[in-house]
């Protein structure tokens, strides 16, 4: 059986590898997703409709990829939104649906080029995840977000969750650096195609 697009992303080892795996995929990315029922954005979407107030700007997308979540969420009224991705090619998907005031190649996990407290509400679907972004990419997040901004994430918590995930989120909370609002049930983000693989959204506070 041909090796599915999201296998390939789980695969990659270095940041090269992941790089690639979605460049090659960018333009086929949302149809293969759409085909495997991807929940993620619409529950996002229904997440930040309740934790982020009309009218809160600025929104980072910190994994934007194609731009799938910020879709509902410019349908919904929300922006000015800045998207940043490791991708190119996912960006250049994203560039094309005019629904960014910003987009720009960036590496979560490593220092972000924003200044402290810049935005307003964050945002990350699919991204911080085993063979992506890595869990210290919460760090960074918090410094750019605001105090008082909810950062709204999925994460993985089939068997397959790398327990350091969790284990940054705790410690942060636990740091006093930010603090749990929210989280939903888990749920099968892509059951037609990745049948194992759960996640929930977590909604958490800078503090
Ligand atoms: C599963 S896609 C999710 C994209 C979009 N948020 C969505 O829900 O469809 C994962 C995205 O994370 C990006 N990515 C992987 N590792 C990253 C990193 N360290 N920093 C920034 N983006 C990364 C990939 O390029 C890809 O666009």
């Amino acid at each position: 059986m041909e090796e599915t697009g999201v296998a390939r992303s789980y695969r990659a080892e270095t940041l090269q590898e992941q790089q690639a795996a979605y460049d090659d995929w960018a333009t086929q990315y949302e149809i293969d997703l759409c085909a495997m029922g991807y929940r993620i954005p619409a529950v996002m979407a229904a997440v930040a409709t309740r934790f982020i107030p009309a009218n809160t700007a600025p929104i980072l997308d910190a994994g934007c990829g194609g731009g799938i979540q910020a879709e509902p969420l410019a349908m919904l009224g929300y922006g000015p939104i800045t998207g940043i991705d490791l991708s190119e090619g996912m960006l250049e998907v994203a560039r094309a649906k005019s629904l960014y005031q910003e987009l720009r190649q960036m590496t979560l996990g490593e220092k972000l080029d924003f200044p402290d407290d810049k935005f307003a509400a964050i945002i990350s679907s699919g991204t911080i995840t085993p063979h992506h972004a890595p869990p210290k990419s919460f760090e960074e997040l918090i410094r750019i977000a605001r105090p008082g901004a909810p950062i709204i994430f999925s994460m993985r918590d089939d068997p397959a969750q790398e327990p350091e995930y969790p284990e940054a989120v705790a410690a942060l909370a636990e740091a006093g650096l930010w603090s749990k609002v929210f989280s939903t049930e888990s749920f099968y983000s892509m059951p037609y195609g990745e049948p194992e693989i759960t996640h929930r959204i977590h909604v958490y506070e800078v503090t």
